[in-house]
């Protein structure tokens, strides 16, 4: 799970009346050394609980890694996401003369457990002691209890934040994600919102929070674990560049059947795609990205006007939204919080969300009004790539379906673009050789300051991605821009030696855009910048202007973002190691899944 968050790791077990703990900042390598150090045998047990953690409240330091104690010894809490009233719970702590030994949100929950386990009406009680504490909390959590005197069970409680059951024979797991117990079994159990779930090495019972019985929703993982592994490459990030036509191929499939397009989802009906007077798109990072290609593909397709807004600007803002605006919601993990908070945001307007998700069972589709699956398959480096690509392909979907509802393309137009759309897994193909080219880029250009990436068009937001792309897996300053806007002040940027990537648009496409970019980029090197230019084959204008000249095949203006992007990220991965960053899976302060605001 270490993929979740990496500033600390931490372990408890429960086992004869006592719950012993090993923790330790860092990476969980860190927490191999510490188990060493005290010796695997004083953590012997059968009932334990375990956590990565990505730091919110409190440094990243062995005090603050989960698991946190009680006062007594006796119990042993992990935990995701933010107790967002602990101050005051601190506080009432505190009067009681409990002393709290972390800087975290956390360690509340492991004293009001054994306050409520040791005193009062849930005295003696575990469950009850259990709600008794869960119904205290605001904020968003998952919560596992462990305690001494019930060495044969866990329990657990969510809210906002994701936490699945895995049912073995003879075992039975907790994980906020399959890949937790993908190892051990495939029987899974989703729980709903504000669920309490007891587990033994038997079963699992889930309660509401008021103690009465609850049921989950069990599925199969389609996910085996050579999925989730690296499959040969050095990282995890360099095996998912690898993967991006299976991805884009993957999300297409089924989704145009006899010529028309299908969303699979009743609640988007053509009636109400027809019905729509506006798109608002929310979304987070690489995500974003995906979702201003939406706006291009939506706008021009199917002629409704698309807005985009970064998630977590989206509910502070009072957009006006309606009944007629569908909110197209991108996310990979499916538990990005301020995504969700700006799906419960449209939702409370009267919008009517689509998700475009890649993973099964969580919270971001669960809560919307329908869902698009991307068929990315797991995502595990930091940075987004395949999932990004697929985003891109899904988005593509929803607007050949508006465009189909909306009659805006004749059905031969629209087999026209689907034909190219199923064409890019083949043309990405060929891109992933370019891999050794940027290697060999990245390594001329060594450890450098800073970077920019110029795109018109579709090829703006391919500039930003490959901006952010550099950004965190590199620690690098990049920024990407709209080439037009150069001359409006980003050209006194422009130094000798500055390495500046530029995306060139099909000289087929728009010859207007094409020339224009082509003058740009003899304005940038005549200031001495060194050009990385990524141009289609038979491109032969750039050429007297290239540096370095990446070529990608042929396709439509619309789809090349799915091709230029991949050599950028392979730009991004070869840079950060040049600059001695080895692994490019987890860069600093990122964790994959952000389920916090
Ligand atoms: C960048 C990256 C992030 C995510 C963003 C949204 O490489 O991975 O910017 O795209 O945090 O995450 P999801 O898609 O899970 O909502």
């Amino acid at each position: 799970m270490e993929y979740r968050g990496y500033d600390s790791a931490g372990v408890a077990v429960a086992d004869q009346g006592r719950v012993s703990v090993a923790k330790r900042a860092g990476k969980l390598a860190n927490l191999e050394d510490r188990i060493e150090e005290i010796g695997a045998d004083k953590l012997a047990g059968t009932t334990a609980i375990g956590h990565t953690r990505w730091a919110t409240h409190g440094r990243p330091v062995d005090e603050n890694a989960h698991p946190h104690l009680s006062y007594d010894g006796k119990v042993a809490i992990v935990h995701n996401g933010i107790i967002e009233n602990f101050a005051a719970l601190r506080a009432e702590l505190e009067r009681d003369g409990v002393e709290l030994v972390s800087e975290t949100d956390s360690e509340v929950a492991a004293h009001l457990m054994a306050k409520a386990y040791n005193e009062g009406e849930t005295a003696g009680d575990f469950e009850a002691s259990a709600l008794a504490v869960v119904n205290r909390l605001e904020g968003a959590f998952t919560l596992l209890f462990l305690h001494a005197d019930h060495p044969d069970r866990i329990v657990a409680a969510r809210r906002s934040t994701p936490l699945l059951i895995g049912v073995g024979d003879g075992e039975m797991f907790l994980g906020s994600d399959v890949a937790a117990f993908i190892e051990y079994t495939k029987e899974a159990v989703e729980l709903g919102q504000d669920n309490v779930v007891v587990i033994d090495r038997d079963g699992y019972r889930i309660l509401n929070l008021d103690g009465s019985e609850a049921t989950g929703r069990p599925f199969t993982i389609d996910w085996d674990l050579e999925a989730a592994e690296k499959g040969g490459y050095d990282s995890f990030m360099m095996k998912e560049i690898n993967e991006q036509p299976a991805a884009v191929r993957d999300t297409l499939a089924g989704h145009c059947q006899d010529g028309r397009i299908v969303l699979d989802e009743q609640n988007f009906s053509d009636e109400f795609l027809k019905s729509i007077d506006q798109v608002f798109v929310v979304a987070c990072g690489s995500a974003y990205h995906s979702g201003l290609l939406a706006k291009y593909a939506i706008e021009h397709w199917a002629r409704v006007p698309v807005q985009i807004e970064v998630a977590s600007e989206f509910r502070y803002r009072d957009p006006v939204v309606d009944a007629r605006t569908l909110v197209i919601a991108i996310s990979q993990s499916g538990e990005t919080a301020d995504t969700l908070e700006a799906v419960r945001h449209a939702k409370s307007q009267g919008a009517k969300v689509l998700a475009v998700c890649n993973t099964n069972g969580s919270q971001i589709p669960r809560e919307s009004d329908g869902v698009l699956y991307t068929h990315a398959g797991p995502e595990i480096g930091v940075a987004s790539t395949k999932a990004f690509l697929a985003q891109v392909a899904a988005n593509y979907i929803v607007g050949l379906a508006v465009a189909q509802a909306k009659g805006t393309k004749y059905p031969d137009e629209i087999r026209e673009i689907w034909e190219t759309l199923e064409e890019i897994p083949g043309k990405i193909e060929p891109l992933l050789e370019a891999a050794g080219q940027c290697e060999e880029i990245a390594h001329h250009l060594g450890a450098l300051p800073t970077m920019l990436f110029l795109g018109r068009g579709v090829g703006f937001p391919v500039a930003l991605e490959g901006a952010l792309k550099l950004k965190e897996l590199a620690y690098i300053h990049a920024e990407g821009f709209p080439a037009g806007e150069l001359k409006h002040g980003p050209i006194a940027l422009i130094e000798d030696d500055l390495p500046v990537v530029v995306i060139v648009p099909s000289p087929r496409g728009v010859p207007q855009l094409h020339s224009k970019i082509v003058s740009n980029i003899q304005e940038i090197r005549a200031r001495g910048a060194k050009t990385i230019v990524i141009a289609e084959e038979g491109d032969t204008a750039v050429e007297p202007y290239a540096n370095w000249l990446i070529r990608m095949p042929q396709t439509s203006t619309i789809m090349q973002p799915l091709l230029a992007t991949v050599p950028l990220q392979f730009l991004a991965a070869y840079i950060a190691r040049e600059c001695g960053n080895e692994d490019i899976d987890k860069p600093r302060n990122l964790a994959k899944s952000v389920t916090v605001e």
